[in-house]
């Protein structure tokens, strides 16, 4: 009997293959998620800051299914605030979700529908339990490139428009070179 070759997940080729999604987030894609607009105005729209490789196996929406996917970050920040991804609520609310380290050092601000915050490191080897009803957003506070994998149910969709709306109540800002929740 064969044994098959797995999929394999690393730094910069995650994943191949049927199912596999690529998107990226430009400085142009994130709009309004930074509280400096001046800086922001002041820097190329093109410049990219993060990527998200995805492993998509059943139809969006499916019950039951499960979803993986890569995102790095790269290094960098808008007037101080660490470059991060757009951050959701899922738009099945109570669908939760596992983050682990992989790749450089980072944050994970985390959100409640109270709009409570609070944050956990991350690191190689991090590990993290997003519960339902929770907003994720994830930044990265080192000098390189920072991946981390997720997991997700199939079913769980991602909501934007509140975040986008309303943001985190707290934003992770470089205050002389220590990373701080405000
Ligand atoms: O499913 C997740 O929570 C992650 O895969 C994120 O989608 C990914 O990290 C990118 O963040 P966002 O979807 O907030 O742009
Ligand atoms: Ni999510």
């Amino acid at each position: 009997t064969i044994i098959n070759e797995p999929k394999r997940v690393f730094r910069d080729d995650h994943l191949g293959g049927e199912g596999v999604d690529k998107s990226i987030r430009k400085l142009k894609d994130l709009r309004g998620i930074f509280k400096d607009e001046r800086a922001f105005e002041n820097m190329d729209p093109e410049t990219l800051v993060y990527e998200v490789i995805s492993y998509l196996p059943v139809k969006e929406g499916t019950q039951g299914g499960v979803y993986f996917g890569v995102t790095s970050i790269f290094p960098g920040s808008v007037g101080g605030e660490y470059f991060m991804t757009k951050g959701h609520f899922h738009a099945m609310i109570d669908r939760t979700e596992f983050y682990w380290g992989i790749k450089g050092e980072g944050v994970l601000i985390l959100m409640d529908e109270q709009r409570r915050v609070w944050a956990e490191k991350m690191f190689p080897g991090s590990f993290h339990y997003i519960p339902g009803r929770v907003a994720h957003r994830v930044a990265n506070t080192g000098k390189e490139l920072l991946s981390f994998a997720a997991s997700w149910p199939s079913d769980a969709g991602h909501n934007y428009e509140e975040i986008a709306r309303n943001g985190f109540a707290k934003r992770l800002i470089d205050i002389n070179g220590v990373a701080s929740l405000i």
